[in-house]
């Protein structure tokens, strides 16, 4: 395969090939993730939850999301992969200004990654494209932000009824920055699959959004059926047919493909 690049992701959304794409925090399981033909894989902060057992993602440092990063990028390597790799920028590591986000960003593509991500609308657009004119590829992320679970009051749906317009004009304004990707957690799947169908230069990402999204995401660990909470509803468990983890991941990158996962009754909202 040829490594996946921006101009690839831009042609597989313009063809409507769906994006597959799963977290990954080491070098082991981004191998075999791109060994089983992944796109793009997201060294998530997700991490302090699977990981480092913390509570919320709240608490996750950018020493920490450097260290996964270069975990997953060696592992890649190793087997000269080509999945995308992007990484999260993690809780107040970019909040603060422009030039702070672009120092953080620093470390993770230096850790190489291609790409980094960051939550909400509204404030985050000059962020965006302060780090897209400096050549760094941004990932939005919208619906429910994680790192802000504490002001949403809860891992809930966002962006219902009226809200939804707020988030419409924030993916918007995120693309007109220059974001390429922006990933919808848990939105109303009619609200993604419009937002996808309005937005033709930034590849909707959905998770707990619906099957009307360009790409769908998991954290790895959950669609292997390893979780220590509960399973949000919108996860499918692929090991549950498989006889392995390299052939869960396969399983999962087919369905993402042929768009049998989600199944809009069983994964969505
Ligand atoms: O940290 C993470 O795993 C994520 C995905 C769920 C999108 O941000
Ligand atoms: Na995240």
């Amino acid at each position: 395969r040829k490594p996946v690049s921006l101009p690839r992701l831009a042609d597989m959304h313009a063809r409507g090939e769906k994006i597959s794409m799963l977290t990954a925090y080491d070098a082991t399981f981004a191998a075999m993730a791109d060994a089983a033909g992944i796109d793009c894989l997201l060294v998530g902060d997700s991490l302090g939850m699977v990981c480092q057992g913390l509570a919320s993602t709240v608490g996750v440092t950018l020493d920490t999301m450097r260290y996964h990063t270069d975990s997953v990028s060696r592992g890649l390597r190793r087997v000269q992969g080509t999945a995308w790799l992007i990484a999260d920028l993690p809780f107040g590591s970019y909040q603060e200004s422009r030039e702070q986000a672009l120092r953080s960003a620093t470390v993770l593509m230096q850790a190489g990654a291609h790409m980094v991500k960051l939550e909400g609308g509204g404030w985050t657009t000059e962020t965006v494209r302060f780090l897209v004119e400096r050549g760094i590829p941004v990932c939005a992320h919208l619906g429910l932000t994680p790192q802000t679970v504490h002001a949403l009051g809860g891992y809930r749906v966002q962006g219902k009824g009226d809200a939804g317009a707020l988030l419409k004009q924030q993916a918007h304004a995120l693309q007109d920055a220059g974001a390429t990707m922006l990933v919808l957690e848990m939105v109303p799947a009619a609200l993604a699959a419009e937002l996808t169908t309005e937005l033709k230069h930034c590849a909707t990402i959905g998770i707990g959004a619906g099957k009307g999204t360009a790409g769908q995401v998991l954290v790895l660990h959950d669609m292997l059926g390893i979780n220590l909470g509960r399973m949000p509803k919108f996860v499918r468990n692929f090991m549950a047919d498989a006889s392995s983890i390299g052939e869960a991941l396969a399983a999962y990158v087919r369905a993402v493909k042929d768009g049998s996962f989600p199944d809009d009754q069983l994964h969505a909202w």
